[in-house]
C-alpha cells in the first residue's frame, strides 16, 4: 500500500478542536490514478468508470451488475425508479438512517412509513416491518447500520409474501457478509456510497448493484438524461427520450479514486474492523 502516513497514525489534535472521528482515506495510488486521468482525453464518464464497475462487481455483486453514479443518494433514487415505485405507493424504511435513504421518495411522491429499529443492532425491526405491511407497500428498504447486516432472510421472507423487492442501503457495509453471502449479491438492488468518509471514497460517488440484468439498459439510460448513450456513441444522434432521466453518471476522475481504494480494500476493511468491538447476532451464533 502507498500511504503518506500509516492509516492508524492519529493526527495531532488540540483540545479546542474536539474529537476527530473521521478522516477520508485517499491512497497514494488514487493521486496517481487521478493524475493519469487528467492527462487523458476522458475526464467525464469513460473507460475508468467501466473498469471500476467491472471490478466492483467482481468483488461485491456476485452474478449482478454494478452501475456507477454521482452519489449514494443517486444510486438509491435509481433503485427506487427501477423498482417501479410510483406516486402514492408506500415503502417501509428504518427510522434511524441518513436523510439520503428517504429523500428520493420525496422527489417521487412515494409515501414513507417508518419502522422502528432494534435497540441492540440499530437495524430495522423485523416485527415492526411485519406490522406495517399492507397491500400498498411496494418495497422494503433496509440499512446495514455501521456495517452490521440486517436479518436478510427474515426481510426477504416478508417481501416474498407480498411479492415486493428489498432494497439494501449498504452505504456502511461494503465487505460485509450475511450467512456467507456478500452484501451486494443478496437483494435485487444494493446501494453503496463513496462519500468522503466511507470505506471507499471518490469525494462523492455511489454504486448500485442490480441482480436483474434486464434492468441494466434502463439503469444506464436513467443515469444519463434518459438517453441511450451507447447508441449515441455508435453514431446515432437522434436522442429519443422516452422516460425521465437524470444526470447521475460518475466521472473517470472519481472512478480512478475508487479503483485505487478497491485495490487496497482488504487493508481498509481490516483497519476499520480493528476499531470495532463486534457484537454477535442470533443468526451469526446459529450459523457458526
Ligand atoms: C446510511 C446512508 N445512506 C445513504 C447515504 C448517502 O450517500 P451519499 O452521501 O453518497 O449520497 C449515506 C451517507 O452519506 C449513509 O450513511
Amino acid at each position: 500500500m502507498h500511504h503518506e502516513k500509516p492509516m492508524n497514525e492519529m493526527p495531532v489534535m488540540h483540545e479546542s478542536e474536539g474529537i476527530v472521528l473521521f478522516h477520508p482515506h485517499v491512497p497514494e495510488r488514487a493521486i496517481e490514478g487521478v493524475t493519469e486521468v487528467l492527462h487523458s482525453r476522458w475526464i467525464g464518464q469513460g473507460p475508468k468508470v467501466a473498469q471500476f464497475e467491472k471490478e466492483f462487481t467482481q468483488r461485491f455483486a456476485g452474478a449482478g451488475t454494478s452501475i456507477a453514479v454521482g452519489s449514494g443518494t443517486d444510486a438509491l433514487h435509481l433503485a427506487y425508479i427501477l423498482a417501479g415505485l410510483k406516486p402514492g405507493d408506500q415503502v417501509i424504511v428504518p427510522v434511524f438512517t441518513c436523510t439520503a435513504t428517504n429523500i428520493p421518495f420525496l422527489y417521487m411522491g412515494v409515501i414513507v412509513r417508518f419502522a422502528d429499529v432494534d435497540p441492540e443492532t440499530l437495524n430495522i425491526s423485523v416485527p415492526h416491518v411485519r406490522a406495517l405491511m399492507n397491500e400498498k407497500t411496494k418495497a422494503i428498504v433496509c440499512v446495514h447500520y455501521g456495517g452490521l447486516p440486517c436479518d436478510m432472510d427474515e426481510l426477504h421472507a416478508i417481501a416474498k409474501e407480498y411479492n415486493i423487492p428489498v432494497i439494501e442501503d449498504a452505504a456502511h457495509a461494503p465487505g460485509a457478509t450475511y450467512k456467507g453471502k456478500k452484501i451486494g449479491e443478496i437483494s435485487p438492488f444494493t446501494m453503496y456510497s463513496f462519500q468522503a468518509i466511507k470505506h471507499i471514497t471518490t469525494g462523492d460517488g455511489g454504486m448500485l448493484t442490480i441482480q436483474d440484468h434486464s434492468l441494466i439498459p434502463m439503469a444506464e439510460r436513467i443515469r444519463w438524461f434518459g438517453i441511450d448513450r451507447s447508441n449515441k456513441q455508435k453514431g446515432t444522434w437522434e436522442n429519443d427520450i422516452t422516460e425521465v432521466g437524470y444526470k447521475y453518471q460518475m466521472t473517470d476522475i472519481s472512478a480512478a479514486m475508487g479503483l485505487a481504494s478497491l485495490h487496497e480494500f482488504d487493508d481498509i476493511l481490516s483497519h476499520r474492523q480493528k476499531l470495532l468491538k463486534p457484537i454477535k447476532l442470533d443468526w451469526q451464533v446459529r450459523t457458526e
